[in-house]
C-alpha cells in the first residue's frame, strides 16, 4: 500500500533519525545524575587529593612496599594513583616516596610479578614509567623507558601471534590453541598466567598491552609497538565487547569457552578505553577513536554498576577487602586518559567531566570521614579502611585536572 506523502516524509524522516541514532553516540549527561559538577577550587581539590594520599601511608610497610589491608596488586593501583596526583597536581612531591617503595617492592619479586601472572609483569612497569614521567611533558625518563620495553617484550610471549593462530600452537603453552573462535582470529589475545597449562585469555591483561604497546608507540615511533596494539584492540573488538558496548572478562583460548555474560567488571572497559585513547592518537584511525568514544558512552550510562544517580555501586564492601573493590578506581583512570586526549570533543569531555564529578560529590558528600573514604560510594561514611582509601584515590586526583 503506497504511503499518503506527509506519512512518506514522516517515514524518511524516522530513518534517518535511526540511521543517526547508529552511527552517533548519544554523549548527553544524564538528567537524573546526582550532583555533576563541582565549585570548589583548584588549591582545594589539590589538598583534598594529597589528604587523601597521607591518610593511607601510616598502612605502608616500608619492607615491602605494600600497605596492611590489601594485597600486592592492589598496593600497585595505589602508587600509580600517588603518581598521577602529582602528575596532576604540577608537582614532585610523591615522587621520591613512590619511587623508592616500587624500587622495593621490585627488588622482591622477579619480573615484579608476585603471583605469576602476566598482567603484574605489564602492571608493575607500566606504573614505574608513570611514577617518574616528567610532570606534564611526554618524555618518559631513560631508566622507565627501557623498563617499559623489556616489560613489552616480555609480555610479548605470552600474546597469540598470527603465526600461533595459524598453526594452533603457542610457544609457552604445552596445549593447542584455538587460531579462531566465532570465525575470528585469536591474534592479539594475551594470555593471563605465565603457567604453560593455564588457558584464559583476559580482557585487562590484553588492555594493559594496548595501553603500554600503544605508549611505547608513541615515545619511539616504532611501528613494532603500534602494530602490536592494533592486533590486540582487535581482539577485544571481535571477541569481548557485548551487545550494550561492556568489555567481557576472558576467553579459553583453547576451547573459545567464554566467562560469564554477567562477568562485567569497570576495570575492563576502562583499561580498553585508556588504551583505545593513546591508539587513537598515534594512528590517527578514526576506528579506534569511534570504537573508544562508543565504550564510554556505554559504560559510563551502565546499569550494571550504577543506578540512576550514576554513583557506582561495584566492589562496595564496607567491611572486608577484596580485589572487586579497586576495579573503579582503573575505571576512573581510564576515563581521564580519554578526557586528557580529546581536547576538541566538547560533548565527550562535558560527559565524562560529570561523570567524575557525581563520584567525587558521592565520596565528599556521601562516604567521607574526614580525608578517608568507604568503598561503598552511596555511604554510610565508615572509619577507615586501606580498600576503600584505595578506592577513593583515582577519583580524587582526577577531579583536580577534571575540572578548570
Ligand atoms: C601441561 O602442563 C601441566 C602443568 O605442568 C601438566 O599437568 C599437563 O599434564 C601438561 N599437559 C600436556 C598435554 O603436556
Amino acid at each position: 500500500m503506497p504511503l499518503p506523502t506527509g506519512g512518506h516524509i514522516l517515514f524518511i524522516y524516522v530513518l534517518s533519525l535511526l540511521f543517526a541514532l547508529v552511527s552517533a553516540q548519544d554523549l548527553s549527561v544524564p538528567t537524573s545524575w546526582r550532583k555533576p559538577s563541582t565549585s570548589r577550587p583548584l588549591s582545594e581539590r589539590i589538598s583534598i587529593s594529597q589528604d587523601a594520599i597521607n591518610s593511607i601511608l601510616p598502612q605502608l610497610d616500608s619492607a615491602t612496599g605494600e600497605f596492611n589491608g590489601i594485597g600486592y596488586w592492589q598496593a600497585g593501583n595505589v602508587w600509580t594513583a600517588i603518581a598521577n596526583h602529582d602528575h596532576f597536581a604540577g608537582t614532585d612531591k610523591n615522587k621520591a616516596l613512590v619511587v623508592n617503595n616500587l624500587n622495593t617492592a621490585f627488588k622482591l619479586h622477579a619480573h615484579y610479578d608476585k603471583y605469576g601472572t602476566t598482567t603484574m609483569r605489564f602492571g608493575g612497569r607500566k606504573q614505574h614509567c608513570r611514577a617518574t614521567e616528567p610532570i606534564r611533558t611526554k618524555i618518559f625518563c631513560r631508566m622507565p623507558l627501557t623498563l617499559g620495553m623489556k616489560s613489552q617484550t616480555t609480555v610479548s610471549s605470552s600474546v597469540i601471534t598470527k603465526a600461533d593462530a595459524n598453526s594452533k600452537k603457542q610457544p609457552k603453552k604445552n596445549f593447542s590453541i584455538a587460531g579462531s573462535c566465532n570465525e575470528a582470529t585469536m591474534a592479539g589475545g594475551v594470555f593471563w598466567r605465565t603457567t604453560t597449562d593455564d588457558q584464559s585469555i583476559n580482557s585487562i591483561t590484553t588492555g594493559l598491552y594496548i595501553a603500554t604497546s600503544a605508549l611505547l608507540a608513541e615515545i619511539t615511533g616504532d611501528s613494532k609497538y603500534t602494530k602490536a596494539a592494533v592486533l590486540s584492540a582487535q581482539w577485544i573488538k571481535a571477541h569481548n565487547i557485548n551487545a550494550n558496548g561492556i568489555i567481557l572478562d576472558s576467553v579459553n583460548g583453547h576451547d573459545c569457552t567464554r566467562s560469564p555474560s554477567n562477568w562485567l567488571f569497570t576495570y575492563n572497559s576502562g583499561k580498553f578505553i585508556e588504551g583505545l585513547s593513546v591508539l587513537a592518537s598515534v594512528t590517527k584511525d578514526s576506528q579506534w577513536n569511534n570504537l573508544m568514544v562508543h565504550t564510554v558512552a556505554a559504560a559510563v550510562k551502565s546499569s550494571t554498576w550504577q543506578g540512576s544517580d550514576g554513583i557506582i555501586t561495584e566492589g562496595s564492601s564496607p567491611t572486608s577487602n577484596n580485589d572487586g573493590v579497586g576495579f573503579k578506581s582503573i575505571f576512573i583512570r581510564g576515563l581521564y586518559e580519554a578526557f586528557s586526549r580529546n581536547p576538541r570533543n566538547a560533548n565527550l569531555r562535558v560527559l565524562l567531566r560529570s561523570y567524575v564529578d557525581v563520584q567525587y560529590n558521592a565520596l565528599l558528600d556521601l562516604a567521607a570521614t574526614k580525608s578517608t573514604y568507604s568503598s561503598s560510594w552511596h555511604g554510610p561514611p565508615q572509619s577507615f579502611t586501606t580498600w576503600g582509601q584505595l578506592a577513593s584515590l583515582d577519583v580524587l586526583g582526577s577531579a583536580i585536572r577534571i575540572n578548570s
